[in-house]
């Protein structure tokens, strides 16, 4: 993890956990309890991710009791007495039986209690949190850092580079009415916990669960994963599938319309918008100034007429990348939805006959050398009834606009295959019907 990652944050080891009375925590006498403990790289990031668990506002429920432990891959055991683990933790109040909310607290050494505002004191001393100039061209920008120090670690070590995931101006998640605009450095955490985001798309954690794991969640923008440019970018096809358009500026704040700035061959660069369709010109190759950032992500707001599917197969159906990945987002037209509703819902499942799309854009990756908005595809099925019809048509178009290769994840013909199947589940999804 880049340090500049951890401005504005407390750093607890396993070790720092430990109350100083030789006791167990709560989390650490569950683990032992249940035959939780493993070895000792795995133990730790199982303790701490419970730890976190325990502490943070997330809903105690066994489900997510269990799903805090993603991230943590133990590859020689087994995880069942580590969820009988999270289970426990997950129990409701000493009243009713389980653990108490006193109990929680006891998860950590009592002087967490004056972390935040030992944290706020630090703050202000370090001006915008990075403890770097915000004015100063760097060469190299970075938002959570989460692909590229994996990829170069040794590279990004030796680099003066920007860290861009706690720059103020990028984040936020806004409702401006007709559309949703996103802070690009946004992260996934960030869209699972948004009350905008949560309201217009009811599937939100279905589909995000299958992005990566908590601790990467945490970290990786939105932008970072679009300029990336991944073939299989899954926040990039979910929102390929959106329309989303891209406002980018010059790489310096505070980004305001009208900035302009020469890149380093003399381009006089000034904010302007693109389409993250268009952003992708092959491999890694990008519509995009190097000097140029992407500041804020906007697409249109989903109104009662909106559905949206996002499907994604893998080796594993959690903590990998995908195979192959599609989302799809279309605007119904139906005189029998409910009128006045502009709250997207899924009660729109008695498809019939006259039930046409107003508008359609389909996306995938895994199928080409990009992550691909599917142009022909998604202008087909513009003005179509839904039907089996459609459907079958729709995926003839779509196989004439993808060019898989077969390598580790599969072969060529298998990916074709997985996204027809992909395809054909957006309907049955959004169609049960
Ligand atoms: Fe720790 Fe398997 S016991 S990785």
């Amino acid at each position: 993890m880049p340090l500049a990652n951890a401005a504005g944050k407390h750093i607890v080891t396993v070790e720092g956990i430990n109350p100083e009375d030789g006791s167990l925590t709560p989390v650490q006498a569950a683990m032992v309890d249940e035959s939780g403990t493993q070895c000792g790289f795995c133990t730790v990031g199982f303790v701490m991710s419970l730890t976190g668990f325990c502490i943070d506002d997330t809903a105690k429920t066994p489900e997510m009791g269990v799903s805090a432990v993603d991230g943590n891959i133990c590859r020689c055991t087994g995880y069942k007495s580590i969820e009988r683990a999270a289970m426990r933790l997950s129990e409701p109040p000493a009243s009713a039986g389980g653990q108490s909310d006193g109990d929680r607290a006891s998860c950590v050494p009592g002087y967490f209690a004056g972390i935040a505002s030992r944290l706020k004191e630090l703050h202000t001393t370090v001006a915008d949190g990075t403890g770097h100039p915000l004015t100063q061209a760097v060469p190299t920008v970075v938002g959570g850092g989460t692909d590229v120090y994996v990829q170069r670690p040794d590279h990004m070590a030796e680099t003066d580079s920007r860290p861009l995931l706690y720059d103020e101006h990028l984040r936020g998640i806004r409702d401006l009415g007709d559309h949703i605009e996103i802070g690009a450095s946004a992260t996934v955490t960030d869209l699972l916990e948004s009350s905008v985001m949560q309201s217009v798309f009811p599937d939100l954690y279905k589909h995000l669960k299958l992005v990566s794991s908590t601790p990467i969640r945490n970290m990786a923008t939105l932008a970072g994963n679009f300029v990336n440019a991944s073939p299989i970018g899954d926040m990039t096809v979910w929102f390929l599938a959106l329309d989303a358009e891209l406002e980018l500026a010059p790489g310096s704040p505070p980004y305001e319309g009208g900035v302009a700035a020469a890149s380093a061959d003399g381009v006089v660069l000034s904010q302007r918008t693109l389409n993250l369709k268009d952003l992708y010109l092959g491999y890694k190759h990008l519509a995009k100034q190097p000097d140029e950032i992407i500041t804020a992500i906007r697409f249109k707001k989903p109104t009662s007429d909106f559905r949206f599917n996002f499907e994604k197969v893998s080796k594993r159906t959690y903590l990998d990348i995908a195979t192959v990945n599609t989302a799809i987002s279309l605007r119904v037209s139906s005189p029998h939805m409910s009128k006045g509703s502009t709250s997207p819902h899924r009660a729109l499942t008695n498809v019939r006959a006259t039930d046409t799309i107003t508008e359609a854009h389909v996306s995938a990756g895994g199928v080409g050398p990009i992550p691909m908005y599917l142009r022909e595809t998604s202008a087909f099925l513009t003005g179509k009834v839904i039907n089996q019809e459609t459907i079958a048509a729709a995926n003839d178009i779509m196989q004439s606009e993808i060019s898989p290769i077969s390598d580790v994840r599969g072969t060529a013909e298998y990916k074709r295959l997985l996204l027809r199947q992909l395809f054909r589940a957006h309907f049955g999804e959004l169609f049960s019907q």
